[in-house]
């Protein structure tokens, strides 16, 4: 039998225990690709014949076992007339193989040595046994539905078996992932061994656990094998007349979450469970034609399509060969520690970094280190942890951290004399190869920099609010910032975990300014009488994932009158009065518990309301058409590269809802034309602010 392969290769000890390692070439991450499949069948097909005495996968790569199926793949599947046949082939062949890997007549072990996601998961699901290395960075789990498909390789039949339906769907239908400790806990892996064993070790604690099977009663594989005998109950909730309630619960629940009608996947996995729990070959031949019909839809197809825009985002961060040489950033200065300043420090403490942050007032100060310690505890269970993280932050009155660091970010009040000052005393004291940063949501670059003599070296790096809960930051350049200052920040980007955007520095970079109009024109709508929960509710039908109004309250009703009122400056925009006279009498939202909505205990409170007036559906157009128009202008503006990068800035720095792909997204799958006439037309019912920007009669030729 051969023993190299493409992607696989096959190992054989003494003791007749094989090892299939997967180390897909040219690739940093084992996919599931069909030609590894297609391998992997010819290679079980052998091994079925000989006489071995177990079989181990395990993987080659770094920090990854397997990471799912392969999602380019994926995108493949579009909406031609083949296309349903051709995923259902596919989907076919992944199950095939893991039956096949189920069938071997030796038990199977998956030696789990980093991330085993989705179609991973589901080969590991195919082994006998589950066995992960020690590691506190492997994620174990199968997210599917974040792509718009659930498990297709048979993972929704053998996670049902293994684990009963309650905590199989727990994990399916929000697809959230699990570390090596909790996976083990919910009964996903069987058991955590040392990092230290490894290959050809393992082959011989294999055998070892093999030989203890056969001659004592208190064996690992016993134990095991103990652990996988279903509870009775669990078959019990397969009963005919019980799934139908349970299926019920169990959409209830996912109602509250999302609409079917956006994604549809959780709920036809239910349905699946639902029609052929307990027949686990038909439930697998219907679980292929489910995920052949997802797969080929526009929610999955937008869905993957997004996946991939987060990695183009994700590789920006990633530091080519020669910038690795250069001396990293270690030590983080940061210059005002108000909310923005404050929560930067704290999550680059938690990435690992030195921060030391000076604000003009010792209170602030005060009042940092009280968050940053609640922060920590509650994310560092650990003590030591918990403690060097503390020992990383550093108050600094005297702004001695400004001769140290590597990195200088300044976050002090919005304006443009006092960050002059800031960078010009930055610029006398600093290293000379430090990067400054601002963090500023609406001053141009340029203005600040007038006062530096080498105008090059800022940058700005401009961080959402909550920090630790948006993914994205804008790394906004001017034409004097130097690539190199450019590209240091894209990489810092990735060493805090944020994806980055690049964008230009225009007034309100990209997300600020695409969203103000659409929050604007919600408060607008309230202006004239419509409820709040009506304007949210028409939002949400859309497909965002939280309405405008609840947004505005959430961001701070100062905050928006702030960027708003920049922007007005430089955009058709009106700020309105209520939104002014709120904030005069000090009427923040949730702050304050009181915006638009009441709050008690960080909940609004919302009524139900008998509006009559308007249609969701021309609430929603109002609302996202000025989105739409605001988008087309960032565009024609080139305020970002391209219209992948605005759609993946709108969806990670709004929340612009995924499944519909994008605002240029949306507009080309909409018609363009059609969009520029719904325009015009509410520009004649509502006025000026709708009129069509510059750039719409060239989209066709951009998208
Ligand atoms: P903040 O008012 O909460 O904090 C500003 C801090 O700077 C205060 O603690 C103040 O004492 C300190 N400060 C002022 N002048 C100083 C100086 N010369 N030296 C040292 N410390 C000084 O303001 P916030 O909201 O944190 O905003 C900071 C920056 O971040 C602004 O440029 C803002 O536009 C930007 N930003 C704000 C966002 C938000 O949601 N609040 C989001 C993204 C950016």
């Amino acid at each position: 039998m051969k023993t190299s392969y493409t992607n696989w290769q096959l190992e054989k000890d003494e003791k007749q225990i094989y090892t299939l390692n997967l180390n897909k070439p040219d690739t940093s991450a084992n996919v599931l690709s069909q030609d590894v499949l297609i391998e992997l069948q010819s290679i079980l097909d052998d091994m079925k014949k000989i006489p071995a005495r177990a079989l181990i996968f395990q993987s080659r790569k770094k920090d990854c076992f397997i990471a799912g199926a392969d999602v380019n793949e994926f995108s493949q599947f579009d909406q031609s007339s083949t296309a349903y046949s051709e995923a259902l082939q596919a989907i076919q062949l992944g199950q095939h193989v893991m039956n096949s890997i189920e069938n071997l007549p030796f038990p199977t072990f998956a030696l789990i040595n980093g991330h085993c996601l989705g179609g991973g998961m589901e080969l590991a699901l195919a082994c006998n046994y589950r066995i992960a290395l020690e590691s506190s960075i492997t994620r174990i789990g199968l997210p599917e539905v974040k792509l718009g498909i659930h498990p297709g390789f048979g993972g929704s039949v053998r996670s049902n078996r293994l684990l009963g339906v309650f905590k199989a769907m727990n994990l399916m239908l929000s697809g959230r992932t699990l570390s090596v400790n909790s996976a083990k806990r919910f009964g996903l892996i069987d058991n955590i061994i040392s990092d230290k064993i490894t290959g050809h070790h393992f082959s011989h604690t294999v055998n070892q656990w093999l030989d203890d099977s056969l001659n004592k009663k208190d064996s690992l594989i016993k134990k095991i094998q103990a652990q996988h005998i279903r509870p009775f109950y669990l078959s019990f909730l397969e009963l005919n007349f019980i799934r139908p309630i349970v299926a019920y619960l169990l959409t209830r629940l996912v109602s509250k979450r999302i609409k079917k009608a956006h994604y549809p996947a959780p709920f036809e996995l239910i349905n699946l469970w639902q029609l052929h729990a307990g027949n686990d070959d038909f439930m697998m031949k219907k679980e292929a034609e489910s995920v052949a019909g997802l797969i080929t839809s526009e929610t999955a197809q937008n869905l993957i399509r997004i996946f991939q825009l987060q990695n183009q985002l994700k590789s920006l961060a990633q530091p080519s060969k020669k910038d690795t040489e250069d001396k990293p950033i270690q030590h983080i200065h940061i210059i005002g520690g108000g909310v923005m300043g404050g929560d930067i420090a704290i999550w680059c403490v938690y990435k690992g970094f030195t921060v030391s942050i000076h604000d003009q007032a010792n209170e602030v100060l005060a009042n940092l280190v009280k968050r940053a310690n609640q922060f920590f505890k509650l994310k560092l269970k650990k003590k030591h942890l918990y403690q060097s993280a503390m020992d990383r932050l550093i108050p600094d009155i005297n702004n001695n951290g400004l001769k140290k660091a590597d990195l200088i970010i300044e976050a002090i009040i919005e304006n443009i004399s006092a960050k002059q000052s800031v960078f010009k005393n930055a610029e006398q004291l600093a290293k000379s190869n430090c990067l400054f940063a601002t963090n500023t949501s609406s001053i141009p670059l340029d203005d600040i920099s007038q006062v530096l003599t080498d105008p090059s070296r800022l940058v700005g790096i401009h961080f959402f609010n909550p920090v630790s809960r948006m993914p994205l930051i804008e790394i906004v350049s001017s034409n004097k910032t130097s690539q190199q200052s450019k590209t240091a920040a894209l990489q810092f980007s990735g060493l805090i975990g944020k994806l980055p955007l690049p964008v230009t520095s225009t007034p309100g970079f990209l997300v600020n300014r695409v969203l103000t109009p659409y929050l604007l024109e919600a408060m607008e709508l309230y202006s004239e009488g419509v409820p709040a929960e009506y304007i949210d509710k028409a939002a949400k039908q859309f497909g965002m994932p939280m309405g405008p109004i609840e947004l505005s309250d959430k961001v701070g009703l100062d905050i928006c009158l702030s960027v708003a009122s920049n922007l007005s400056q430089h955009q058709n925009i009106r700020v309105p009065d209520t939104l002014t006279k709120w904030v005069e009498q000090g009427r923040l939202g949730l702050k304050t518990n009181m915006g638009f909505y009441q709050y008690k205990k960080g909940k609004s409170i919302k009524n139900k309301t008998h509006y009559q007036g308007l249609s969701l559906e021309q609430i929603s157009n109002r609302l996202m058409f000025r989105l739409f128009n605001e988008a087309v202008a960032c565009l024609n503006e080139k305020v970002v590269e391209n219209d992948d990068y605005l759609d993946a800035g709108i969806i990670f720095g709004t929340g612009f809802a995924p499944f519909l792909g994008g605002p240029m997204h949306y507009i080309k799958h909409q018609g363009i034309d059609e969009m520029d006439h719904t325009l015009i037309d509410l520009s004649k019912d509502y006025g000026t602010r709708f009129n069509p920007v510059m750039g719409w009669n060239t989209l066709s030729s951009v998208l």
